[in-house]
């Protein structure tokens, strides 16, 4: 069998001994696959990055990386998706990923991990993982970013998105100026928090409803559905973790940070509010940061479920780029993005927005009734989409704006026990299950 020397990046002394020579086993494909797939034969090597695996065609080494290859003028930004059905190995690709991006220099985030399966990651690198659950003490303020021009608005858009999950409906023009309103009283103190925006929606500034022509009744009832709704994470089953000043401060030096959620019960909403709290807690001390930094959303379909969530996301991406940060969103299908709109509506063009936003988009095995939409969105040939049930685990089809590849991820002996969660769910019996 074939060899593809692999040689990572030079480690940080003592940090990640995978910095060794890799020797990985060159790809064997079925003649059908081969025969499929045919059309990629065209594509050139990829060798600028993190070694990632083996090229299913050529049988060479793959390697990415978004920073290199977005200066290289590869790609148009450096935002990564990643799709594929459960038990795929989509997680394992990323937690890869990091740990080589580790050993090359960079840092990694993963602000929501619902499972509870990035943590054996963090442990490996010497980073950090904080346990958000109730009764746990720790707490995150999301209104705690690091100042800034744009640190109102980008508050003001995370509590209208929270609102609108808890209320399930978007805030009128009247709601968001009397938010905006209460915000700003808030902001008087430093930290904000949530509590003290509940506090002011309820007793409005006076003078600041003058100013807008307002009686300050008719601003507190305009603010009143919001503060309810606001209302569930100071008194409801997330209170006290996200309702008053953090008790922890990102760590800059650590090479990961994991925000580990899978001690909050698996109500759908209270996930997706809770995991963009920690998102928000985590982009407001990026903020301060400089290096090149991989923010990792496993799970992320719980989040774009909900159009509010998706529009706070496709506004901090866009803040991102100026900050060296590389998202990598993972989901299930396309269709969780579907599940935001119908066709032509706003909600539909947000999501869309979001997808443009990733000009690396990895592909792995689809369910056949997904296939047409996938290849819309992502805007395959027919053979990359006839490709797609074919794939077998560990096995991607990776889709840069000028080439595609088809590459089986490689995983390092040192990285298995890290990344096996079939192990995790094995220990605990009906545990770590995988929603729809
Ligand atoms: N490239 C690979 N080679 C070997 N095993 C893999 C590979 N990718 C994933 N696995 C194994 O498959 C299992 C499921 O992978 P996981 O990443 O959790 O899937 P997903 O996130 O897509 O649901 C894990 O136990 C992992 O060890
Ligand atoms: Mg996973």
């Amino acid at each position: 069998m074939n060899t593809a020397e692999v040689r990572p990046y030079r480690t940080r002394a003592g940090r990640y001994r995978a910095g060794r020579a890799l020797r990985l086993p060159a790809h064997r494909a079925s003649s059908a696959m081969l025969a499929g797939a045919y059309p990629f034969l065209a594509a050139a090597p990829s060798d600028i990055g993190v070694p990632v695996g083996v090229d299913a065609f050529t049988g060479g080494l793959f390697a990415f990386d978004p920073w290199a290859l977005y200066d290289a003028g590869e790609l148009t930004n450096p935002n990564v998706v990643l799709a594929g059905v459960i038990g795929q190995g989509k997680s394992a690709l990323a937690k890869s990923l990091a740990l080589r991006s580790i050993a090359a220099g960079r840092t990694v985030y993963v602000p929501a991990d619902p499972k509870g399966e990035w943590g054996p990651v963090a442990a490996a690198v010497g980073g950090t993982v904080v346990r958000l659950s109730p009764g746990s003490g720790t707490r995150l303020n999301p209104l705690e970013a690091a100042g800034g021009r744009d640190a109102h608005a980008s508050r003001a858009r995370l509590l209208a998105a929270v609102a609108a999950v808890t209320l399930h409906r978007e805030l009128r023009a009247a709601e968001l100026d009397a938010l905006d309103a209460a915000l700003t009283v808030a902001e008087r103190r430093h930290p904000a928090t949530i509590d003290a925006v509940v506090d002011a929606l309820a007793s409005p500034d006076a003078a600041a409803a003058r100013a807008d022509d307002l009686r300050v009744e008719t601003r507190a009832a305009d603010g009143r559905d919001v503060a309810h709704g606001l209302r569930r994470l100071v008194r409801g089953d997330l209170a006290g973790l996200f309702d008053g000043p953090s008790t922890h401060t990102l760590d800059a030096s650590a090479p990961m940070v994991v925000l580990d959620l899978s001690g909050l019960g698996s109500d759908e909403d209270a996930l997706a509010l809770a995991m963009t709290c920690t998102s928000a807690w985590l982009e407001g001390s990026l903020a301060a940061g400089t290096g090149k930094r991989w923010v990792v959303y496993d799970e992320a379909w719980r989040l774009l479920r909900q159009v509010a969530l998706v529009r706070r996301m496709q506004s901090q991406w866009k803040l991102s780029r100026a900050l060296g940060i590389a998202n990598l969103l993972v989901l299930h299908r396309l269709s969780d993005l579907d599940a935001v709109g119908a066709r032509g509506s706003e909600a539909r063009a947000l999501a869309e927005g979001l997808l443009a936003d990733c000009s690396t988009r990895i592909v792995y095995r689809q369910e056949s009734d997904q296939l047409a939409a996938t290849a819309t969105a992502l805007g395959l040939t027919k053979p990359e989409r006839d490709l797609l049930p074919l794939l077998p685990r560990g096995t991607g089809l990776w889709k840069l704006p000028r080439r595609t590849h088809v590459v089986h991820h490689v995983l390092h002996e040192a990285e298995v026990a890290v990344v096996d969660t079939d192990a995790a769910m094995r220990d605990t019996a009906g545990g770590g299950s995988d929603a729809p």
